[in-house]
């Protein structure tokens, strides 16, 4: 087999690149102490939705969307809550719709949107994907229920 001197060159060039990054990469790993970032919709966290107390009015909820339903599927706060939203998708791209409050997001894999709203009402807020994701789509739903704290 005959290899050109350049494209030897280029195979050279390439693997000392290949290399370099690897190295360098355990290098911000260990000896810097740099997070390596990892795919966000895996990490611990988004395996386990919910619906989270900060304190007394603070509330964070962690929202996995997938085809073709949300976790959790239920959610309840005090009324004069604020919630902040972390909101990802396992697979496609999801909508996340609370009509009664106005709130519009898209659940995207591998990103997490973040969104923070207060409920002063009491009541049965529906969420609903409003991004076609799927024969199931229609189905996709969740709600999040404002109680009377009286
Ligand atoms: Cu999820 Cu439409």
């Amino acid at each position: 087999m005959i290899i050109h001197p350049l494209e030897k060159k280029i195979i050279l060039a390439s693997t000392l690149i290949t290399v370099a990054f690897g190295v360098l990469l355990l290098y911000a790993a260990f000896q810097q102490k740099i997070d390596v970032p990892d795919c966000v919709p895996f990490s611990k966290e988004y395996l386990e939705p919910g619906i989270h107390k900060i304190d007394e009015k603070n509330y964070k909820a962690v929202v996995v969307s997938s085809m073709w339903q949300f976790a959790p599927q239920q959610m309840s706060v005090p009324t004069g809550s604020e919630v902040e939203f972390f909101i990802t998708s396992k697979d496609v791209v999801h909508g996340f719709h609370i009509a009664p409050k106005n709130v519009n997001l898209m659940a995207l894999y591998g990103q997490v949107v973040t969104y923070r709203t207060k409920f002063d009402k009491p009541g049965v807020y529906k969420i609903v994907c409003h991004e076609y994701c799927g024969v199931g789509h229609q189905s996709m739903l969740s709600e999040i229920i404002v109680n009377d704290p009286r």
